[in-house]
Order: C-alpha cells, then sequence, then structure tokens
C-alpha cells in the first residue's frame, strides 16, 4: 500500500472501538483508555517505521529518526484526541503522514525528525485546549485545577498516566529547526477551486469562555410565568445575542456555543442552573476581542433583567497565529514541483500549530475534504489527496535540508 493510502487507512483504523472510547461513533479524549491504546498502536508504527519512540511529561507522544547532524529536529506533529462523534482525519491524518514521510526517507536526512502526538488538541474532554502542545513550547504556565462532565479531575487522569499537572512543563521541547501540521483544511475553500492542497497563511485567533447562568429552581407546574428565574430562558436569550453580534460583525468573524446543559434537568422543574460555552474566533485578533467585548456586556444585561445571576470565566485564549514566510515559500515550492498550483489560505480551524509557533517557525498544509465536513463522522478525505500531500512533504523535507546544507 503506498504511504498516503496507508496514513488514510490507519486513521480509519483509528476510528472505531477499542481506539474510541464508544462503540457507535468516534470520541477520543485526552487520557481515555481508547487514546492509551491508540497511543500504544501509534508508537508500534513510529517503531516499525524506524523510529526510537517516548512519551513526554505532558504524555506527547515522540518518534524521532535521527539525521546526519545533531542540530536541532525538524518536528512533524498533530493531535490524536477527537471531537465527541467526530471524523476520523481531524488530527491523526497529520501523525500518520509525518511517520510515512520517514518511512519513506531512503537516506538519512541532514537533520533528524521528530513526529509528535499531541494530547488534546480540541479541548474536548476538560474545559482548556492544547496543553500538551503548550507544554512542549514551553508556554504552558499555571495547569488550572479542571475536571471532566464525569467530575474526573486532570490531576486523576494524568495520575494514571504517570503524568501531573504540575510537571507537564517537564515536557518542554530544547527547540526545533521548523514544524510542520499536514490537516485537513475542515473547510470547502479547496473542495470548490478543484485543488488538493494549500498551503496555510496563519491560523485564527480563538478564544473561549465558560458561563454559569443561576436562577432558582422551582416547580413547573406550580410557579406562574411572572414570578420564574428561569436559567434556561435566560441562556436561550444570551446564546441568541451572541449569534447576532457574530452575525452583525459581518466579517469572519463567528461565535459559537457548542455545549450547553441545563440542570436538574427534569420535565417538571424549572431549570435552576445553565452552563455553556463560548468559543469566538477571527482572523485578526482586535476584532475578535471587541466581539467577545460586546458578548460580555450583553450577557449580563440579559441576566440582570431576568433576575438571574452569571459568571463568565475565559479558559482559552489563543492570539492569531501566522505560519512563518520563508517555511510557506519552501512549502509552497514543493507544492509547484508536484504539480499543483500555487494556492494559499487562511485557517479558521485551531491547530497544535499555534502553540509550536512559540517553539519553532511554523507551516501548515491543507488537505480538501469532502465538502468541507469536519468535526462530524461524516469527514472524508480522498487517499490519493493524502499521497499528494506526503509528496509534497517529501519535497519540503528535501528543500528543508538543501536549505541547511
Ligand atoms: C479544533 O479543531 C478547533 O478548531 O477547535
Ligand atoms: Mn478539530
Ligand atoms: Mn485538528
Amino acid at each position: 500500500m503506498l504511504g498516503g493510502t496507508r496514513a488514510v487507512a490507519r486513521c480509519a483504523a483509528l476510528g472505531r472501538a477499542p481506539y474510541s472510547d464508544r462503540t457507535d461513533g468516534l470520541y477520543r479524549g485526552w487520557l481515555t483508555p481508547a487514546f492509551r491504546i491508540a497511543r500504544e498502536q501509534v508508537a508500534a508504527w513510529m517503531v516499525e517505521a524506524g523510529m526510537t519512540v517516548r512519551t513526554d511529561a505532558a504524555t506527547n507522544l515522540i518518534g524521532r529518526y535521527e539525521g546526519t547532524g545533531d542540530g536541532p529536529p525538524l518536528i512533524i506533529g498533530s493531535h490524536l484526541d477527537s471531537v465527541r462523534d467526530g471524523g476520523f482525519y481531524d488530527g491523526p491524518l497529520g501523525v500518520m503522514l509525518g511517520i510515512e514521510c520517514v518511512a519513506a526517507q531512503t537516506r538519512r536526512p541532514p537533520f533528524a525528525i521528530e513526529v509528535i502526538a499531541f494530547g488534546d488538541e480540541e479541548g474536548s474532554r476538560f474545559p482548556a485546549a492544547m496543553l500538551t502542545s503548550k507544554a512542549l513550547a514551553g508556554v504552558l504556565g499555571d495547569v488550572p485545577d479542571m475536571a471532566d462532565r464525569d467530575g474526573v479531575t486532570l490531576a486523576a487522569a494524568l495520575g494514571g498516566f504517570g503524568a501531573a499537572p504540575e510537571r507537564m512543563v517537564e515536557a518542554r521541547h530544547p527547540g526545533a529547526l521548523a514544524y510542520l501540521e499536514a490537516h485537513i483544511e475542515q473547510g470547502p475553500v479547496l473542495e470548490a477551486e478543484g485543488l488538493a492542497l494549500g498551503v496555510v497563511t496563519g491560523i485564527a485567533a480563538q478564544l473561549r469562555f465558560a458561563v454559569v447562568v443561576t436562577g432558582q429552581a422551582g416547580h413547573a407546574g406550580t410557579c406562574t410565568m411572572p414570578l420564574r428565574r428561569d436559567a434556561l430562558t435566560g441562556a436561550a436569550e444570551m446564546v441568541l445575542a451572541i449569534e447576532t453580534i457574530a452575525r452583525e460583525a459581518n466579517s469572519d468573524l463567528v461565535a459559537t456555543v457548542g455545549r450547553l446543559e441545563a440542570l436538574p434537568g427534569a420535565a417538571n422543574v424549572i431549570p435552576g442552573e445553565v452552563r455553556f460555552t463560548i468559543d469566538v474566533r477571527s482572523g485578526d485578533a482586535a476584532r475578535r476581542d471587541r466581539a467577545a467585548e460586546t458578548i460580555r456586556v450583553a450577557l449580563p444585561a440579559i441576566a440582570v433583567r431576568r433576575g438571574l445571576t452569571l459568571s463568565i470565566e475565559p479558559v482559552h485564549d489563543l492570539p492569531a497565529s501566522p505560519c512563518d514566510p520563508g517555511l510557506m515559500t519552501l512549502l509552497e515550492a514543493a507544492l509547484v514541483d508536484a504539480g499543483h498550483p500555487a494556492r494559499r489560505l487562511v485557517s479558521g480551524a485551531g491547530h497544535d500549530a499555534m502553540v509550536m509557533a512559540a517553539l519553532a517557525p511554523v507551516a501548515m498544509l491543507f488537505m480538501r475534504c469532502r465538502e468541507g465536513i469536519s468535526h462530524n463522522p461524516a469527514e472524508h478525505v480522498e487517499p490519493a489527496d493524502a499521497e499528494a500531500a506526503l509528496t509534497v512533504m517529501l519535497g519540503f523535507i528535501a528543500k528543508l535540508g538543501d536549505s541547511c546544507a
């Protein structure tokens, strides 16, 4: 089987139990049983490709293929965790293609290649995201106390992997020549233009908040409408206000409430508490911040009018992250050498590359995905497009080698 095709097939194999935490679709949360066994399987594939393998203090899996020189390595990486009910390719494909880049080496490159599988790019289990790449890039800071939706703390989950929140910083990497990440586009641009691949120019700034709206739980049959302090109807108005603010920006600004939980959650009880998430993004950090500020003014006004209390906690903040201009030129040259039109595009989705930009110059290659669908089980990538990506990645590695000579 050719390398790109094998990379796609391996992602599909990882999409099912035991590599998924559920049997009716894919969810692979960070530090779950599925994460553990997937990481073991990926380590075995790394060894098969000729790498030595280790895990670091942040639970990242690192495969290393020595080069002829002893300078900093080229890192190729992406993530193994998935969203809930996700697709097979968001994350793992970048790791599998990294492994294929090593498997395809016919002689030692002038620099070592490290393939890294990160743990929590999505933030789908704990409220924060990208903790493992932050630790590796040396930008983690304090890790706040947090628990997943079942009440399992991060400390307990890390403990099961022989790790601890306060020790994650030990994963700090000594530095890299460059960081390369290949990823499905997760949007419709390449497919609409009939292109297999594109070079990413930068990644949009992200901001996430955890919101708690508190009212008063009460009897659904006896409490009259004027007397209610219903946390869910208040939250509903807040969700619509957030949508309106994003729509009225009439730009690349997007805002999403992706998770909402009403408590106590019974048909005959007025909801006394609602918890929801807000995710705000834009290629322009100032625009994102203005929208977040508007949201932070609008929501309390709704709460006050309805007699509710409100807390809005920032849980994740990443600035817009431009890719390295020199590496973009190199990647684009490899794209053109392989017979593809030069196409550059921005990423609305977040990637570990945003964080890795603190450690090394970053390049990203996007692959077309069917109908631009992602964060959805219908996510699909053609093996031929993964083959094309692998060819371009190998061309990039050769050019990087030439530029170091
Ligand atoms: C990750 O896929 C994100 O963009 O949230
Ligand atoms: Mn994702
Ligand atoms: Mn991803």
